[in-house]
């Protein structure tokens, strides 16, 4: 009997057992966080009313619930324990979008599979991860658990880290199920403004949002969350057309569906159901497995079931989904899954993992006259910003069983790296990210004249980002800007560093710096992988995985974008600036750009620079006329042209320039992170195919066009060493 044949066995055997009323205890999911069990939970979990909860985090209370489930219940069913480990347990890694900064999808691999055994010794058999909703806006304080705005790059990152959380196999004890969140288009919510509205239609759908998920089903993750939004009028936690027909009919998922928390009830408020009744009828039918945390389930599928409404055929097939996610986990093989033990200090090499992730996530945005790297020899120097010494604040949204006495700070790091050779100045200089007191400046400006250069540690507090937490304005909080502008007023060299959880508006603020170190929200290790690239031990090699915009009114900003029929690059425009007065109508160049600020962001997708130069050449495509189902090569030459051995991260992109519906300007279709040693050079060879080069047509089929495409490789989604290649009939 194969594995899966077995597995069907047991759940069908185990469900021929379960009354009504235990079948529906398994699809109710609860949350409990005290550290006391009361007694009408005890008895839920004796009558088998309860299939899985979360955020049990008392290791005495994780195991003493599921004693109870296990020793006291009829049937003996655990449950499936969650947690939202989304970039780490007790060792924390740099927030999501930061690891997609990497480029190195095996590198967020490890990473999750460190959380997963930090986690499941804590007594968790699944985690609510990875989201990988792809996020053009970055108003959206969720675009910080996001893999950015790219479908390919997310794609590779989610299927990844699914890979990493649930190991080889799902049933050893250090492997937890994932979850694919949030299905789906949770990321386009109308302003940014998290829960809103999504309108995409559906070959939008199909082409931009749905394939991480797809990477994720074929990367056999255990599980899928609903998403909290309506797309085109139906709430995804009542949408039978994603639930069912793409997610299980068309891809051939065979895990199980939970759904946010509350998120059926909230299709109440949408004006989507008329009562918690019609809620938990709609979910069920639309394909929801488990509910999290609300009780439509709970309180009307017996009811639902008794009047024929839903046919016990409905529920039994959900019941299945769940039971054999729990034999694939081997929940009831787990010896004894009553006893959590969560991690005492985190372990060696998940610090020396998280120090590694952090160091390939920092982005270099700007280096004038290379003033970074530091000089190791410096003799004094003024660390600054209200972020250069916060414990708490670089471990970024969802940081929840992380400890601060982990964390390494840039000050303490710093303060490590120089030891008693240098003189450090430090001085917050600001209470918090966004204090207002402008009482420290005089004394900054002073310590800044006092050292050779100036370290300044700006950013958002964790708050700032993650759900919930969208902003209208993305500039540097507080008066940050100010302090910075005021330190720059010694004249010494001024790096800034900013840690924060999306991309903010710091083209102004850049101008007084001379170089600018972009590195997220980067976790426990921090200040040691800061340390390394300020004085130049490593390399930055980080990679924007989304647009920075000049200002707030240019989003949605993104590289793969449409062309119009007036695209900006063709015609001479005229800024707002040299618009004389009184001014006749004409049309100033007609294009679609900004008069204000024209149509460039401040950062293209894929950008970062690196402390030497990379020269691309020879980029050639073999064969480059190819039949649909043919593969093809295209390779470049790499070369480091500097000094010091590096990382780079080379991107491929192809324009398909003609087809019956437009296409965007550029896709990423390939990349690959390299190392490359001063004056070596390196062949970078992608194997493509033309099916790659697909899309889905307004009849939902995905179709590969004959015609001609333009290819581009290079250092990011600017790149210009282009070659061409044509798919033939
Ligand atoms: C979030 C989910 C999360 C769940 C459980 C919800 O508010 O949207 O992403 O997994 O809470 O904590």
């Amino acid at each position: 009997m194969s594995e899966d044949t077995n597995i069907d066995k047991k759940a069908k055997d185990l469900l021929a057992k379960m009354t009504l009323p235990e079948k529906i205890g398994q699809m109710v999911q609860i949350a409990h966080s005290s550290d006391t069990i009361p007694e009408d939970l005890k008895q839920r979990l004796r009558e088998g009313g309860i299939g899985s909860m979360l955020n049990v985090t008392v290791p005495e209370i994780n195991s003493e619930i599921q004693r109870i489930a296990v020793r006291e219940s009829r049937l003996g069913i655990p449950l499936i324990m969650g947690r939202d480990v989304i970039h780490g347990y007790r060792t924390i890694f740099p927030i999501p979008l930061a690891q997609a900064a990497t480029w190195d999808p095996q590198l967020a691999k490890e990473c999750a599979r460190a959380a997963a055994r930090e986690a499941a010794a804590a007594g968790f058999q699944w985690t609510f991860a990875p989201m990988m909703d792809i996020a053009r806006d970055p108003r959206w304080g969720r675009i910080a658990e996001s893999f950015g705005e790219d479908p390919f790059l997310a794609s590779r990152f989610a299927a990844a880290i699914v890979r990493g959380f649930q190991g080889d196999d799902l049933s050893a004890p250090d492997a937890i199920a994932a979850c694919a969140k949030h299905f789906a288009g949770y990321g386009a919510a109308e302003g940014g403004r998290d829960y809103d509205t999504a309108n995409i239609p559906e070959n939008l759908l199909r082409d931009v949002y749905l394939p991480p998920f797809k990477a994720a089903v074929d990367a056999k993750v255990a599980t899928v969350m609903t998403a909290f939004n309506e797309i085109n009028g139906v709430p995804s936690t009542g949408n039978a057309r994603i639930l069912r027909s793409i997610l299980r009919e068309e891809w051939g998922f065979c895990g199980f569906v939970v759904s946010d928390w509350r998120a059926t009830a909230e299709m109440i408020d949408h004006g989507f159901c008329e009562d918690m009744k019609d809620a938990a009828k709609k979910a069920l039918i639309a394909g929801v497995d488990m509910e999290m945390q609300s009780s439509a389930y709970r309180d009307h599928l017996l009811e639902l079931i008794e009047e024929g409404v839903i046919s016990v055929k409905l529920l039994d097939d959900a019941v299945t989904r769940i039971l054999r996610i729990k034999f694939q986990l081997g929940l009831f093989d787990r010896k004894p899954i009553y006893s959590a033990k969560p991690p005492e200090t985190p372990e060696y090499e998940n610090i020396d993992l998280a120090k590694k992730a952090a160091l390939k996530s920092v982005v270099l945005l700007k280096n004038q006259n290379k003033t970074l790297p530091l000089s190791r020899k410096i003799r004094s120097i003024a660390v600054m910003g209200p972020l250069a010494d916060d414990s708490y604040e670089v471990l970024g949204t969802w940081n929840r069983d992380g400890r601060v006495e982990d964390t390494v700070t840039p000050l303490t790091a710093i303060r490590n790296y120089l030891g008693a050779s240098a003189q450090i100045h430090y001085l917050a200089g600001l209470e918090s990210s966004r204090s207002a007191n402008t009482s420290q400046f005089a004394p900054a400006l002073e310590k800044a004249r006092q050292s050779e250069a100036v370290l300044f540690f700006a950013g958002e507090e964790s708050i700032l980002s993650g759900e919930a937490h969208s902003r209208a304005h993305l500039n540097l909080p507080g008066a940050q800007d100010a302090l910075i502008a005021e330190i720059s007023k010694s004249g010494k060299p001024l790096v800034l560093v900013i840690l924060a959880g999306r991309p903010l508006t710091i083209g102004d603020i850049s101008e007084k710096a001379d170089a600018v170190l972009y590195a997220w929200h980067p976790g426990t290790m921090c200040g040691p992988a800061l340390a390394d690239l300020i004085f130049g031990i490593e390399a930055p090699s980080g990679k924007l995985p989304v647009t920075f915009p000049k200002t707030e009114g240019q989003i949605p900003v993104y590289y793969a974008h449409k062309n119009t029929g007036r695209p900006p690059d063709k015609v001479s425009l005229t800024m707002m600036d040299s618009i004389p007065l009184r001014a006749q109508q004409s049309s100033l160049g007609d294009a679609a750009r900004y008069l204000d600020i024209g149509y460039k962001p401040l950062y293209p997708f894929g950008y970062g620079l690196s402390y030497t130069t990379f020269i691309y050449a020879n980029i050639r495509i073999s064969p480059d006329k190819i039949r649909s189902g043919e593969g093809f090569k295209a390779s470049v030459e790499v070369t480091n042209a500097g000094e010091m051995e590096a990382e780079e991260v080379v991107q491929l992109y192809v324009r398909d320039r003609t087809a019956s519906l437009t296409r965007p300007v550029k896709e990423l279709k390939g990349f690959e992170r390299i190392r490359l040693k001063p004056k070596e050079t390196k062949n970078v060879s992608f194997d493509l195919s033309a099916g790659a080069m697909g899309f889905h047509n307004s009849a939902m089929e995905y179709i590969v066009e004959p015609g001609k495409f333009d290819l581009w490789i290079g250092g990011d989604s600017h790149a210009d060493l282009m070659a061409e290649f044509q798919i033939i009939e």
